[in-house]
């Protein structure tokens, strides 16, 4: 028997309203183990982080609606997960940390749900979802959202600023700190959030702020992300905000906000064209479709590159924002497979301080470069980061200094015309897709007649200073 898949649609719908179930299929098609239970798997295969974020479905958008009281800590929330189930499902996760969670439906049913170990939400809907099937999951939930200072870089989650503000932030997770969320790099997915505060507060988002409305003594913001964005690039930050709006050269609506004791950022924020200009010319076109930046008041330990509006700690400097607005390409349009490819993120937003540099202030790269090397010649703890396979909880560690140097070398060891045009290609080639550091070095090794594969092991791989070969490449040679 053939059936077309326009007839087979329209039975299936016919058939939903009785009931979709096993007789609806195609004996040829039905698969042999239809019957036995087939769970979405408890994490999305990242070998660093086995339980982070989950398997058998591909999340589409986040609806993200929350109520936050900044006196009394208290978060509502109300978040529908639209997504797409890549298997047939009987039971599926999502990650999210802490809460009460009040109730869970699945294609507008109930569904039974669990809390499993630190971040498992275990969802049985009521029906058996089949593969290719939208699963729309609604998740309501409340409590007071908590952070973890676990990773040694930085304390992520939700957190709270002097002034009684809070904002979530950090990786190499945070989402599931405020909405439940497939918190892996690899299911990218739009976003949209409805933030509601006392009105004497102000909520800010990625994407645009498509509106504010004020009632009973509570603001409503509501903000859309339609590039698709990884988990760890979403963020809401609530604070007593100075809110300015302006537009780049191209029309690209720039949103800043400044909390409170930090407007004289604006200066900086007012680099925003020249840098994005400059960015573009050795990049490509900006790929998302916001700019500016959230300036918070504290001290926290690092910027993020929250897409299409980076979020900044008190400290941030011209290089801060250039760095983060360089991961607006690598990190935020061209995303890491997995957390061992960070140097795809953070070896070229790094780097991009140096073309900065380079270009704006003729700094002499080459001679930079070798007193580096001179300064940190014995520094063992130096050249013992790897920047690739580093290993869980490494991921970080040679990412904003060693990434420079070996960007450099990488750059004098194939030329200027072969580095300019791998800059220009590469995001390009995956532009709001998923890749890995391999095909990185496959891409290059694809341009270029030289030998790159020990040059790669050596400085992305190795533990110890390169040797001279490697070291002083080109023009570096002393
Ligand atoms: N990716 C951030 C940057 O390059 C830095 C960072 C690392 C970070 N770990 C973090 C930021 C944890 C916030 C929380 O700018
Ligand atoms: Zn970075």
């Amino acid at each position: 028997m053939t059936v077309s898949p326009q007839r087979l649609l329209l039975c299936c719908l016919a058939l939903t309203l009785t009931g979709c179930t096993g007789p609806a299929r195609d004996a040829e098609e039905a698969p042999p183990t239809a019957t036995k239970p087939t769970h979405g798997a408890a994490g999305a295969g990242d070998p660093y982080y086995p339980t982070q974020g989950n398997g058998g479905y591909d999340v589409r958008g986040y609806d993200v609606d929350i109520s936050y009281d900044p006196h009394r800590k208290h978060l509502d929330g109300d978040t529908t997960i639209t997504a797409t189930a890549t298997q047939p499902l009987t039971r599926f996760n999502l990650d999210l940390r802490g809460f009460d969670v009040k109730s869970v439906t699945v294609n507008d049913e109930q569904a039974e749900f669990a809390r499993k170990h630190e971040h498992e939400l275990v969802i049985t809907p009521a029906e058996p979802i089949g593969k290719g099937d939208d699963v729309v999951t609604r998740v309501r939930y409340n409590g007071e959202p908590t952070s973890t200072d676990e990773d040694e870089f930085a304390t992520v989650g939700w957190l709270t600023t002097s002034s009684g503000g809070s904002y979530a932030l950090g990786e190499p997770h945070s989402a599931s700190f405020w909405y439940p969320v497939n918190e892996t790099p690899r299911d990218k997915a739009t976003f949209t959030l409805s933030a509601r505060v006392p009105k004497d507060w102000v909520a800010v988002s990625i994407g645009k702020q498509t509106s504010r409305r004020t009632k009973d003594g509570w603001t409503t913001y509501t903000w859309e992300e339609t590039n698709p964005a990884a988990s760890y690039v979403t963020t809401v930050a609530i604070d007593k905000f100075t809110v300015e709006r302006s537009r780049l050269d191209d029309g690209t609506p720039v949103l800043s906000a400044y909390a409170p004791g930090q407007e004289g950022k604006r200066e900086l924020e007012a680099r925003a064209e020249e840098i994005v200009e400059f960015l573009s010319s050795k990049f490509g076109p900006y790929p998302q479709r916001t700019a500016g930046g959230i300036y918070m008041s504290d001290s926290i330990s690092f910027a993020l590159e929250t897409q299409g509006r980076p979020t900044y700690a008190s400290w941030a400097d011209l290089d801060t924002v250039v760095h983060e607005y360089a991961h607006q390409w690598h990190g935020n349009s061209v995303t890491i497979e997995s957390w061992s490819d960070l140097c795809l993120s953070e070896c070229f937003a790094s780097y991009s301080e140096w073309l900065w540099a380079e270009a704006k202030d003729d700094t002499d790269l080459d001679r930079f470069y070798r007193e580096q090397v001179d300064q940190l010649s014995g520094d063992d703890s130096f050249w013992e980061s790897k920047l690739h396979e580093m290993g869980a909880g490494n991921e970080f560690d040679g990412m904003y200094g060693k990434s420079k140097l070996a960007m450099h070398a990488l750059r004098r060891t194939i030329g200027d015309d072969v580095f300019d045009q791998v800059l220009r290609e590469w995001p390009q080639e995956h532009q709001h897709g998923n890749a890995s550091w391999p095909e990185f070095e496959q891409f290059v090794s694809e341009r270029t007649d030289v030998e790159l594969g020990e040059f790669f092991d050596v400085w992305f791989r190795g533990d110890e200073i390169p040797s001279d070969e490697h070291l002083y490449p080109g023009t570096l040679r002393p």
